[in-house]
């Protein structure tokens, strides 16, 4: 039996690589990232995938030079304003999840615009914007903290997290070659399945999403239970 995929989540990494080989600035590359994730969100949607988490901004990325990150800044603001104005075109209903509070008030207000504007759709794309799972796991038991809770259970935990109202990624993707988190969906990413591919992110193409999900969908999972070699699940021994 085939996987469903409800959940994708890709970390959006290469937009540097890509610009640096055609001797450009890095922010160049990160112009032709966003319109890669406008086509990407698009075919998952027409894929019937429900919800779409990608990482545009960790907590460590504040690290990067000052210009870089305004420019990061300043085109998440006008590419939100563009989603908001093409809304009912693509019917999807944008997220955020990360700290929102020390972003620049006119991202922040976009933020806000773009969540109403967006809210009735069904597909969710949830916008990882200075998000750290770390950070969020923090937030979270001071959160429970203080609410008082002493016996803390998984679900207090999820529940607490800013992912709370989507379903775990059922698949990961990370684009140039790197095989690693980088402080994403720590809690979340507990039973799901990764693929790492070699292409720059601003490279990445339908035909490539299309082989990423039979790939997916050919994966046992396994859960930690038991399963018999022909692939389907068995009972446990
Ligand atoms: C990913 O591309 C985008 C962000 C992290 C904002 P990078 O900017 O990390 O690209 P590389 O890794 O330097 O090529
Ligand atoms: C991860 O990419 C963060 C995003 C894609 C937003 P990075 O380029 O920041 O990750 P590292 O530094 O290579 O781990
Ligand atoms: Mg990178």
């Amino acid at each position: 039996m085939d996987n469903i995929l409800h959940h994708i989540a890709f970390i959006m990494d290469g937009n540097g690589r890509w610009a640096k080989k055609r001797l450009l600035p890095r922010e160049f590359g990160h112009r032709a990232g966003a319109e890669t994730f406008r086509r990407v969100l698009t075919h998952c949607v027409e894929l019937g995938i429900e919800y779409v988490t990608v990482y545009a901004f960790s907590t460590e990325n504040w690290k990067r030079p000052k210009h870089e990150v305004d420019e990061l800044m300043n085109l998440l603001t006008r590419y939100l304003k563009e989603c908001v104005a093409d809304a009912d075109k693509n019917k999807v209903r944008f997220c955020f999840i990360g700290d929102i509070e020390p972003l620049p008030d006119a991202l922040k207000a976009q933020i806000k615009e773009t969540e109403d504007a967006t809210r009735a759709y069904h597909h969710v794309a949830n916008i990882a914007l200075n998000y750290g799972s770390r950070h969020e796991l923090v937030q979270a038991f001071q959160n429970l903290s203080k609410e008082g809770k002493t016996e803390i259970t998984e679900e207090d935990i999820s529940r607490a997290l800013y992912t709370r109202d989507c379903p775990d990624p059922d698949l990961i993707v990370r684009t140039a070659g790197e095989q690693r988190l980088s402080n994403f969906l720590l809690w979340q990413a507990a039973y799901s399945e990764f693929y790492f591919t070699k292409t720059l992110w601003p490279d990445l193409s339908n035909r490539e999403i299309d082989e990423i999900v039979t790939d997916f969908k050919k994966r046992v999972r396994r859960y930690g239970a038991v399963v018999s070699t022909d692939g389907e699940k068995g009972e446990n021994v």
